[in-house]
C-alpha cells in the first residue's frame, strides 16, 4: 500500500533509489536527502510493505508569499496509479494561502498541471551542469 508522510526527518538515503530517471547525471541518493531536507516542505509517498520512497515532491518558499516546486517525481514503476497527483494536491494544502505557487515543466505535462489548478505561464531558467558533476548517470534528458 502507498502512504503519505509530510517532511524527510527519519529518512535514510537507502529509502531514496530510483530516482532522477533519464537525466544526464543524477543526484546519488545521499544528495537526494540533503536537498529533501534542505527543502521548506517535502511530501513523500512510501511503499509501507517496503519501506521506500516511490515519489516524492518538494517546494522552497519564503513562508509568506511565494513557494516554487522544483521537483515533483514517482519512480516510473509506480506511475500512472494518481500518486504524483496526490502529492502535489497534498503540497498544494501546505502552501494555501500563498500568493503564488510556481513551476515549470515540459510542454506534455502542462494538462496534468492544469488538472491540479494551475495556468500557463511563461518561465525562464538557468541549468549548471557542474553543479551534477562526479554524479553517476546516462545519456537522458536535461534536469526539468
Ligand atoms: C509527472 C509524474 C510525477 C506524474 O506522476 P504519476 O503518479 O504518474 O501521476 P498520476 O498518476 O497522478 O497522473 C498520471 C497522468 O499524468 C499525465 N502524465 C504523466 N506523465 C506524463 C508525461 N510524461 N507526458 C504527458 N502526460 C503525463 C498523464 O495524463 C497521466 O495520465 P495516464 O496515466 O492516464 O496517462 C510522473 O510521470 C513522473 O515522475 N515523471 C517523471 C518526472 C517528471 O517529469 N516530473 C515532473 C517535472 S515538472
Amino acid at each position: 500500500m502507498v502512504v503519505y508522510r509530510d517532511g524527510a526527518e527519519g529518512l535514510e538515503a537507502e529509502q531514496l533509489v530510483g530516482f532522477f530517471v533519464g537525466w544526464r547525471a543524477s543526484p546519488s541518493p545521499e544528495r537526494h536527502l540533503e536537498a529533501l531536507r534542505g527543502s521548506d516542505h517535502v511530501v513523500l509517498a512510501l511503499d509501507d510493505a517496503r519501506g521506500s520512497v516511490v515519489g516524492f515532491v518538494t517546494a522552497v518558499s519564503d513562508g509568506v508569499l511565494a513557494a516554487y516546486v522544483p521537483l515533483l517525481e514517482v519512480r516510473p514503476e509506480y506511475q500512472g496509479r494518481g500518486i504524483g497527483s496526490e502529492l502535489m494536491r497534498r503540497l498544494l494544502a501546505r502552501l494555501e494561502g500563498l500568493y503564488m505557487v510556481d513551476l515549470a515543466c515540459d510542454e506534455p505535462l502542462v494538462p496534468f498541471y492544469e488538472r491540479l489548478g494551475f495556468r500557463r505561464g511563461v518561465a525562464m531558467a538557468v541549468r549548471d551542469p557542474d553543479a551534477l558533476a562526479g554524479e553517476t548517470g546516462g545519456p537522458g534528458r536535461e534536469p526539468g
